[in-house]
């Protein structure tokens, strides 16, 4: 079952996550691109965060993504000619007829896969879409034990404006259940529009991940080298670690 992208989110999805993500992770991803000589592929393209960017720095970058809502505001940014490169696509079962020397899937795509062999078939799908040499590079957040107990109760992550004198405000409740290790992520976003305050909810689960089952998740599928760290600096892992970033690598 899949929680697509609903429009609101797709809509809103800039606004908010270049004020909140940009910063953390697009200067390590965007570097990683620049630095690769062929076809890059990113999984869960989404709007484009960082894919616009690439392209315009001249990346020969294509896209997926399961959500025609986010692939529309992304289309928007980029020419005809441009949208050819990006598809609908499920990361499980993708395919293209030619190989990429980078894949990526920033800011948490795995995480929406909450099966294991749904995550091992979309791992051995990149392994597959990989030349020699190849990396994959994916992240996932380190979980907080505190709000795996509690959760959080209609906490404001975001408010600001998305047009001049046009106020939005989100917010976040998450419902944590440990033994199928999903968080159930409630974003309620609230905004003005045609003189009313218009409103929309959307509740999508996401898998974490602890660092060894990740270890094993990898040592399980067809890669055979790969490095975990714990920042976009691909620092060793510590106590404060936010994100657990893995580089794996086709030989
Ligand atoms: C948090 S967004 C990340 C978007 C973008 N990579 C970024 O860094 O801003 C996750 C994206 O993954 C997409 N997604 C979720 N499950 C997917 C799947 N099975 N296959 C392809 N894309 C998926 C969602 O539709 C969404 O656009």
């Amino acid at each position: 079952m899949t929680h697509l992208y609903p429009k609101s989110f797709a809509r809103f999805y800039d606004i908010i996550y270049h004020k909140q993500r940009d910063g953390v992770d697009n200067e390590y991803f965007l570097n990683e691109i620049g630095q690769t000589k062929g076809k890059i592929l990113e999984l869960g393209v989404g709007t484009g965060r960082l894919f616009a960017d690439a392209l315009n720095k001249g990346a020969d970058i294509y896209g997926i993504d399961i959500s025609q809502a986010m692939l529309d505001v992304l289309s928007e940014k980029l020419t005809e000619e441009q949208s050819k490169r990006i598809s609908l696509q499920n990361m499980i079962d993708f395919s293209f007829d030619y190989k990429f020397d980078l894949i990526i899937a920033p800011f948490r795509v795995i995480m929406h896969l909450l099966k294991k062999e749904e995550q091992i078939k979309a791992i051995n799908n990149v392994y597959e879409h990989l030349n020699r040499n190849g990396k994959f590079i994916f992240d996932v957040f380190v979980p907080e034990l505190n709000q795996l107990i509690k959760g959080l109760d209609n906490y404001t992550d975001f408010e600001g404006e998305y047009e001049k004198g046009k106020k939005i405000k989100r917010t976040v409740s998450t419902k944590p259940d440990l033994i199928n290790q999903i968080i159930d992520i409630k974003f309620s976003l609230e905004w003005d529009e045609d003189n009313e305050i218009k409103h929309d909810d959307w509740i999508t689960p996401l898998r974490f991940f602890f660092r060894y089952e990740l270890e094993h998740l990898i040592e399980r599928s067809e890669f055979s080298k790969y490095k975990i760290s714990g920042d976009y600096r691909e620092n060793e892992i510590n106590q404060n670690s936010k994100d657990f970033i893995l580089v794996c690598k086709k030989q």
